[in-house]
């Protein structure tokens, strides 16, 4: 049987999409590794560990032919001067790619290519983000208050490679610099 077109609704301001299928929410625990202050990162994951970030994923057998889509909601903080972010990925059919489309909060989503191209592109609401196949990403929160909240779609068979990410972490960080958000050279990658 074929299957049948569905709708589904992002209620504003709450965003949780009318139709879920898998909630994920990844904590600071998650993110071993990967902020640049780990001095910092081990002292405020010995008090709690707190929630960074959350998904809302719509199903879809994982195929090629099929969309996987869903919401990501990165909350505000920081871990010494780094942005509360994403872990971030390479997807695994390293040719596919991924549409964003950013509803609240203010941030970034930050990409390279394996061959060190890398590119960061501000996000804020109404602004949609084309990643290309072959780029990893990762998104960073810099609201002082607010979630930065995207809604994504991308190919279902792409899967997920977290572990190029996790072994240096992307060549870009994002901290909180007098004059706003900074974009700087992550030093493991030199
Ligand atoms: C899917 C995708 C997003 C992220 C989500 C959480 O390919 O890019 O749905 O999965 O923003 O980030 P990660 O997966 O890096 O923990
Ligand atoms: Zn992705």
């Amino acid at each position: 049987m074929v299957d049948l077109p569905f709708t589904f609704t992002i209620p504003m301001p709450q965003v949780v999409p009318s139709r879920v299928d898998n909630h994920i929410e990844r904590r600071l625990s998650a993110l071993r590794g990967q902020f640049f202050d780990q001095e910092t990162y081990h002292k405020m994951l010995s008090v709690e560990d707190q929630l960074i970030y959350e998904v809302y994923e719509i199903k879809r057998p994982e195929v090629v032919g099929e969309l996987l889509m869903g919401i990501s909601i990165v909350h505000p903080g920081k871990v010494g001067r780094e942005f509360f972010m994403t872990k971030g990925h390479f997807h695994s059919v390293l040719e596919t790619s991924e549409v964003y489309y950013c509803l609240r909060g203010e941030g970034y989503m930050v990409m390279e290519t394996p061959e060190g191209d890398t590119s960061v592109e501000a996000l804020s609401p109404g602004k949609v983000l084309y990643v290309p196949p072959c780029w990893a990403h990762r998104s960073v929160c810099t609201s002082r208050q607010e979630d930065l909240v995207t809604f994504f779609a991308y190919p279902a068979n792409a899967g997920h490679d977290y572990g190029t990410i996790e072994r240096q972490g992307f060549r870009k960080l994002v901290l909180d610099g007098e004059n706003g958000p900074e974009i700087v050279d992550n030093p493991r990658c030199q």
